[in-house]
């Protein structure tokens, strides 16, 4: 297929989404009167609508999955996977670390991925065997190669309390070994700074397919090697992701390996 009018397509719909997500952020002090829940609600939806609406005018026959509207009824094998704002605590707080995030496919395998972060300006983007970039720079991972002197990224699920243990215990392994571990509150920003370097390494546990999808790709499009915590290649409806350089990511599948019954590593 030919994907000129794909990444235009993706682009425009970005650029809509951004103004959107701008408009909410910055005029947060009267909405939030209403609830810091409509504001996000409000963000997320028009920001999905805005989208949508510029795919389904270019390609109606395309099937779309996203956040707020799930999948839709077309059989297509072209799909758009759409997350409309990731990092709706940040951005419900006032903190500048979110963005919007789209992906296209063909029969199941990603062709082009975006992720825009509406404050700072920067749009990471990839289009397949093209490499990644961050706005017009060619980017790529970092060549750090021990895991002491890494830094390294993750998240946590919604639903932490209902299972925290071996989340926990994953999270205090990769404390103690790597040189830092942050937790930002965008899956898509987070594989997008393992793209250009600025993280060694990612993990995470039950993402959705929309979360993962465009930086996922964005990441292996600048060199990243992306499993789950089995070492298989990663898909976006699995529910573990590890992404890194390939020099650390060995060591990072190593650390992850922790015996649930046990709740300890396992040897060996
Ligand atoms: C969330 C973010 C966060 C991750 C959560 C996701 P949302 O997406 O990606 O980093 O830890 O699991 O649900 O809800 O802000 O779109
Ligand atoms: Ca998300
Ligand atoms: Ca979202």
């Amino acid at each position: 297929m030919h994907l000129d009018p794909i990444i235009q397509t993706a682009g425009d719909a970005v650029a809509n989404a951004i103004g959107i997500l701008q408009f909410y952020y910055e005029n947060r002090p009267d909405i939030r009167q209403k609830g810091i829940k409509d504001l996000v609600t409000q963000a997320d939806i028009e920001s999905e609508a805005a989208i949508i609406e510029v795919i389904q005018k270019r390609f109606p026959d395309h099937a779309i999955l996203a956040e707020e509207s799930g999948l839709s009824t077309s059989t297509s094998e072209s799909r758009w996977v759409i997350d409309p704002l990731d990092g709706t605590t940040n951005f419900a707080h006032g903190l500048p670390l979110f963005a919007v995030s789209i992906a296209f496919q063909e029969k199941g395998i990603t062709q082009m991925g975006i992720v825009a972060n509406p404050v700072s300006g920067e749009t990471f983007s990839a289009v397949i065997d093209q490499g990644a970039f961050l706005n017009d720079k060619n980017i790529t991972v970092s060549n750090t190669a021990q895991m002491e002197e890494s830094l390294l990224v993750t998240g946590f699920p919604y639903d932490i309390n209902a299972n925290p243990g071996i989340l926990l215990e994953r999270f205090n392994q990769l404390v103690l070994a790597a040189q830092a571990v942050r937790r930002l509150g965008s899956a898509a920003l987070d594989l997008c700074f393992v793209a250009c370097g600025r993280f060694d390494g990612f993990w995470e546990e039950r993402l959705k397919p929309w979360d993962t999808a465009a930086g996922e790709f964005i990441a292996r499009e600048a060199g990243a090697k992306v499993t789950n915590f089995g070492n298989q290649p990663f898909a976006i409806d699995q529910l573990e992701i590890v992404a890194a350089n390939t020099h650390i990511h060995p060591q990072l599948l190593d650390l992850l390996r922790i015996d649930a019954a046990a709740n300890k590593p396992l040897d060996g």
